[in-house]
């Protein structure tokens, strides 16, 4: 299951997050698209770049490197890229005419995918490094600044992890109170809509004393919300320290034994991996928060066959009933397609039914999008855009509903909030709700790193409103 793509215009995100050594004599501009792992792997690359020398700008036109780390999810995300790769060819020309060069490098599951063919078809790229060669950056810029276009999309035999350089304890403080960990990465399930199997490989899973030792670090630069990241993060498994088969269960046992960190969370998972020990930890584990993300695709049994899910809607709902039972205030997330090859009226009605049973505090909704090398995309019977176009309407007008609905629910409660960063507007902060909504708060309410108790007293558009307790 991948994670949730959002679509990230915002461009410094990445750059913002660079270490700045004193020796630094280049300078770097990320703009990061996709989901919360590419997030994570520009920090990481952005630590790399900085132990290089390179130092972060949110100026593209100053950078002597610009790389995009992409997204190849669906067709728009993939398309986003080559148009912005016209405007930086122009960029690059105009620096060249100032006798500066400036790198063009392309990272992602579009390098992954796509290799040499970005270079064939966008010249200005210099280079082309796919999300499991990271580590190589260093010696690939080398390497291009003489000249060279570099393609480096193998699935490296070495673990990136070890090579990584970690950022330096003021950065972490600096990059604030939540955190993202990638504790697994790639897939195995082939759905048959899906690239990731293909862009970030077999699944990998990050060995405990590593993870332990980051979260640790993590921790100690002051992090009070984790969110534990993989494509299928619930097939994580290892060997704990005691030498017996850990599941994501048992190593979120142990994340919560770390001082300081409040509050646990991890994404994406498959319902197929949703193990007892992991249910367990939702019931016993106070600081595993009590939101769920739990993409399902379909509400109809045919076209979850058809996407190779493993599972009919009626596992997926006795799942939720467990989960629930579990822990009852537990909110529920899922991802949805509409118009996958084949899909009829009846069961695009199932998928609305089954979102009416399951009840979702949030959701997101696309419409089917054919990639190239799926099996999907060699499927008959593709529903027309227009269909499609109806069927997402539809959908997410319900969605958005019990996203409303759900927030409506929580006026008058009092919840935990974490206060995360400054408001927008003078005077406020804002804070975390255990299910992940924006909490604005008065700046007086507390600190950031607390972690608060707060009334709620009006929604938002997407946020809640709320005074101190
Ligand atoms: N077309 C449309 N949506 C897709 N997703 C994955 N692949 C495709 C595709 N080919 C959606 C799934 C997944 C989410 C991250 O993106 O819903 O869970
Ligand atoms: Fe998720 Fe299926 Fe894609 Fe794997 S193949 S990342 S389980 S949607």
């Amino acid at each position: 299951m991948e994670l949730n793509t959002i679509e990230r215009d915002d461009i410094g995100a990445a750059a913002e997050n660079l270490v700045v050594p004193a020796a630094a004599t280049r300078k770097v501009f990320v703009k990061t698209y996709g989901c919360q792992m590419n997030v994570y792997d520009s920090q990481r690359m952005t630590d790399a770049l900085a132990a290089d020398g390179y130092a972060a700008t949110d100026a593209i036109g100053e950078a002597d490197l610009v790389l995009l780390n992409t997204c190849h999810i669906r067709e728009k995300a993939a398309e986003k890229v080559y148009s912005e790769l016209g405007r930086i060819r122009e960029l690059k020309a105009e620096r060249a005419k100032t006798g500066r060069e400036m790198l063009v490098g392309v990272a992602g599951c579009v390098a992954q995918a796509e290799g040499a063919e970005i270079i064939r078809r966008s010249p200005a790229v210099d280079l082309v490094i796919g999300p499991q060669t990271y580590h190589r950056l260093p010696g690939v810029l080398a390497r291009a600044r003489s000249g060279e276009k570099i393609v480096e999309t193998d699935y490296a035999v070495e673990d990136k992890f070890e090579y990584l350089p970690q950022p330096k304890r003021a950065e972490l403080i600096r990059r604030g109170v939540t955190a993202f960990l990638t504790v697994q990465e790639g897939c195995d399930k082939f759905c048959t809509f899906c690239v990731v199997p293909y862009t970030r490989g077999s699944e990998v899973s990050r060995p405990v004393a590593q993870i332990v030792a980051e979260a640790e670090r993590l921790a100690d630069a002051g992090v009070r919300e984790l969110t534990l990241l993989g494509q299928n993060v619930n097939a994580w498994h290892g060997r704990g320290e005691n030498g017996e088969e850990w599941g994501l269960g048992r190593l979120l046992f142990r994340l919560a034994e770390i001082p300081g960190l409040a509050r646990l969370r991890y994404t994406t998972s498959h319902p197929r991996d949703m193990e007892d020990e992991l249910i367990a930890a939702h019931r016993d584990l106070p600081t595993l928060m009590p939101y769920l993300h739990l993409p399902v695709q379909s509400g109809s049994d045919r076209i979850l066959k058809a996407m190779n899910r493993r599972h009919m809607a009626k596992d997926y709902l006795t799942l939720i009933d467990r989960i629930r039972a579990a822990r009852n205030d537990i909110a529920l997330s899922g991802d949805f397609i509409v118009g996958f090859p084949g899909e009829t009226e009846a069961d695009f009605e199932a998928t609305m039914q089954l979102v009416e049973d399951v009840n979702y505090a949030s959701a997101f909704s696309f419409k089917y999008s054919p990639r190239p090398g799926t099996p999907g995309a060699e499927m008959s019977d593709h529903v027309p855009e227009a269909v499609k176009d109806e069927r997402l309407q539809r959908l997410q007008a319900l969605l958005l509903k019990q996203q409303q609905d759900f927030g409506t629910s929580l006026i008058g409660r009092t919840i935990d909030t974490l206060i995360e960063k400054p408001g927008r507007q003078a005077g406020q902060k804002v804070g975390r709700s255990p299910w992940l909504q924006p909490v604005i708060v008065d700046e007086k309410a507390g600190e950031i790193g607390d972690i608060i108790q707060v009334r709620i007293t009006k929604t938002g558009y997407n946020s809640l409103f709320a005074e101190l307790a």
